[in-house]
């Protein structure tokens, strides 16, 4: 017999107790997946609690909730996340951004705007390196909100790279944005940079979480920084200072663990630069800027 149809209301409330198990924002969860599963907004629920669902639309949200339930990030289920108020295009290859990334980008913007010059007789160009690119959040975002940034980035995946491509020709930056697969840094051709920003794997091998955790469903490949964490970051350290510009920027993300040894690294690196360890939206230790002599 088939199963009776059920309201938006109900099918919220089965949902939620599915999701429960394993989720921390179960209602949240379940609300996202059907209004995915429907085609509409989340504000629509509220006010169609009593429309019922067709057999098609209860099997795409049922399927939505198992993955969920397995532990995997909304995120990955809906192909989407949000990003210094824009939306990437995300997928299993890459890594979800996250909120903390979004002090590299905001400093890097208010380091490069307080570079033009409003008597500039020519658009004024600046230079901007990323290792790492994953889905592009922060290349992209950098590009979007400064219209003189020309950005470089790299990746070691192949199929990161397509999703860093694909979100800059959504938002329509992919004229100033370059993404090629190199180990961290290219080896030719390499320009001298006013920003170098990277967010590079920093979990030490021994601590990457494994599934049902959900960054156990991101990739290996975004995650593990070797033995310290900190494999990754010396490959850029030993490649910054022909790179960085006089006067320039460096920001690198990292975890509280290791950012401190990070900074350490990066004076060894850059001994006349002014560096700091700075603090995420949490107040923990989180970055690190450094800004050239
Ligand atoms: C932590 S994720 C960050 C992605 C993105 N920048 C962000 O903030 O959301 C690190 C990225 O570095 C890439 N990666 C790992 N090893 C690399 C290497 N040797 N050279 C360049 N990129 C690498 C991974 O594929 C992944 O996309």
């Amino acid at each position: 017999m088939p199963a009776k149809p059920q309201t938006v209301t109900e099918t919220l409330a089965l949902g939620t107790v599915q999701l429960a198990k394993g989720s921390p924002s179960p209602r949240t969860d379940a609300q996202v997946l059907l209004a995915f599963a429907l085609g509409r907004e989340r504000d629509w629920l509220v006010t169609h609690g009593d429309s019922f669902l067709s057999a098609g639309q209860a099997a795409r949200y049922a399927a939505l909730c198992e993955k969920r339930a397995s532990g995997m990030p909304i995120p990955y289920i809906t192909g989407f996340a949000g990003f210094y108020n824009r939306e990437f295009a995300v997928n299993e290859h890459v890594l979800i951004p996250r909120p903390e990334t979004e002090h590299l980008v905001e400093e890097a913007i208010a380091f490069l705007q307080g570079k033009i010059d409003p008597h500039a007789p020519v658009k004024q160009l600046f230079t901007v390196f990323e290792a790492g690119v994953g889905s592009g959040a922060i290349a992209c975002t950098i590009a979007a909100e400064v219209s003189g940034a020309v950005v470089d980035g790299t990746d070691m995946s192949a199929a990161a790279l397509k999703v860093a491509e694909y979100n800059s020709r959504r938002l329509n930056v992919n004229a100033r944005c370059s993404f090629a697969h190199a180990d961290v840094v290219k080896e030719n051709g390499r320009r001298v940079y006013d920003v170098i920003v990277a967010n590079l794997p920093y979990i030490p091998t021994g601590d990457v979480p494994q599934r049902p955790d959900p960054v156990g469903f991101e990739p290996l490949l975004a995650l593990d920084g070797g033995p310290d964490g900190l494999s990754l970051y010396r490959k850029l350290l030993a490649a910054v200072p022909a790179m960085l510009r006089g006067g320039g920027l460096l920001l690198m993300e990292a975890a509280p663990p290791t950012v401190h040894a990070l900074a350490e690294l990066t004076r060894l690196a850059l001994p006349q630069a002014a560096i700091e360890v700075r603090a995420d939206y949490a107040g923990l230790d989180r970055y690190v800027r450094a800004r050239a002599a």
